[in-house]
């Protein structure tokens, strides 16, 4: 590999020895770019909740290489964890189990447990691999800056921590394939919870683990990505009912207001005549949830960054395989609720 490919051979070797020397390298994964740092060296970690400006007690979740050893970090890998692993690993599920005694707590945010993921894309898993000859673990929150949009390119990235000395290398790896932060799956108080939807869904790890996975409680750990504001764009979003879309649209414009508009259903089926679009920022998304998960982030960072002083999302349908995408639009759309209201005035 030549030193001009972005994350050959050459990078991946420069990423490690940062790593190694305690510094910071946002990776590729399938689900979001990650801002790692080594999960052991708690200055290190340090520098994550630093950089992100997230607040110390949200924990990280480290990830593995194929190979590594879970019972390193964790003290209680039960039978149902390891099913799960050989079902959806590598992949976009989050294990929250016990954590070892010996695995420091900063990357944990003070909790007993630890989150553990083993990522699929390549230049990931190259970096784990080579990282500690593969027995290391990497801490990585998605890098963006605390409760903003996750990022899916590399250029996302930059652009996120431009300001940022303490972050010099960023690893291309392409689009994220899937485009939305992990599952997460805890399996460390009993009863497996489902902190966060995401791609792998409830009812895959049910036919793995014979019972649906229950929703949060108040007992269940903190965890940023459930906060009810987070994933959010800097212009207000508000998600509209298909057919309220075309008047919704068409007040706000006579309010003298600039819209972006993010949509699933065809213009026609929307009800807006051309001349209701013509000329406003949009983002025609897919029909299918994992498609518009896909392209989701990138389309938000693109409407935030249009000039609109509103952003209308079509609210997309509710049925179970959609469930991770409204999660983050709801979240996305938190604290905006009554800004349509103020605007249409
Ligand atoms: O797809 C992903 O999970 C991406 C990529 C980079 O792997 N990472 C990611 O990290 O989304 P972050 O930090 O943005 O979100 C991880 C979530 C947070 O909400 C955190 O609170 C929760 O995982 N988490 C991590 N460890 C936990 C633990 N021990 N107990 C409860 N929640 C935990
Ligand atoms: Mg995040």
């Amino acid at each position: 590999m030549s030193i001009e490919q972005p994350s050959g051979a050459v990078a991946i070797a420069a990423a490690v020895r940062l790593l190694e020397q305690g510094g910071l390298v946002a990776f590729p994964t399938e689900t979001v770019y990650g801002l790692g740092a080594d999960a052991e060296n708690p200055a290190a970690v340090g520098q994550i909740y630093l950089v992100k400006g997230r607040p110390a007690n949200h924990p990280l979740i480290v990830h593995l290489a194929p190979e590594a050893d879970i019972d390193y970090w964790s003290d209680a890998v039960d039978e149902s964890a390891r099913r799960l692993m050989a079902a959806f690993w590598p992949g976009p599920l989050t294990l929250i189990l016990s954590r070892a005694s010996h695995i420091p707590d900063t990357v944990a945010g003070g909790q007993q447990s630890i989150g553990l993921r083993c990522p699929s894309h390549p230049v990931a898993q190259a970096l784990l691999r080579d990282f500690k000859a593969g027995r290391g673990g990497i801490a990585a929150p998605s890098a963006n800056r605390f409760g903003h949009v996750s990022p899916t390119l590399a250029q996302h990235v930059r652009d996120e921590f431009r300001d940022s000395p303490l972050l010099s290398c960023v690893l291309e790896g392409g689009q994220s394939a899937v485009g939305i932060e992990s599952t997460i799956l805890d399996l460390s108080r009993g009863t497996p919870v489902l902190l966060r939807p995401g791609h792998v869904d409830s009812l895959q790890i049910a036919e793995v683990l014979g019972v649906m996975p229950a929703l949060p409680d108040a007992a269940a750990p903190r965890a940023s990505g459930t906060l009810a504001s987070h994933y959010a764009p800097r212009t207000p979003l508000v998600m509209v009912a298909t057919d309220e879309l075309a008047a919704i649209l068409t007040n706000v414009q006579k309010a003298g207001r600039r819209v972006a508009l993010m949509h699933h259903s065809g213009i026609e089926n929307i009800g807006a005549g051309s001349d209701a679009v013509a000329g406003i920022a949009r983002a025609v998304m897919p029909g299918e949830p994992v498609g518009y998960a896909h392209d989701l982030y990138a389309a938000l960072r693109r409407l935030d960054q249009c000039g609109a002083d509103l952003i209308l999302v079509e609210t997309p349908p509710d049925s179970a395989p959609w469930q991770a995408v409204g999660d983050r639009l709801k979240r996305a759309a938190h604290g905006s609720a009554d800004v349509l209201a103020r605007m249409l005035l």
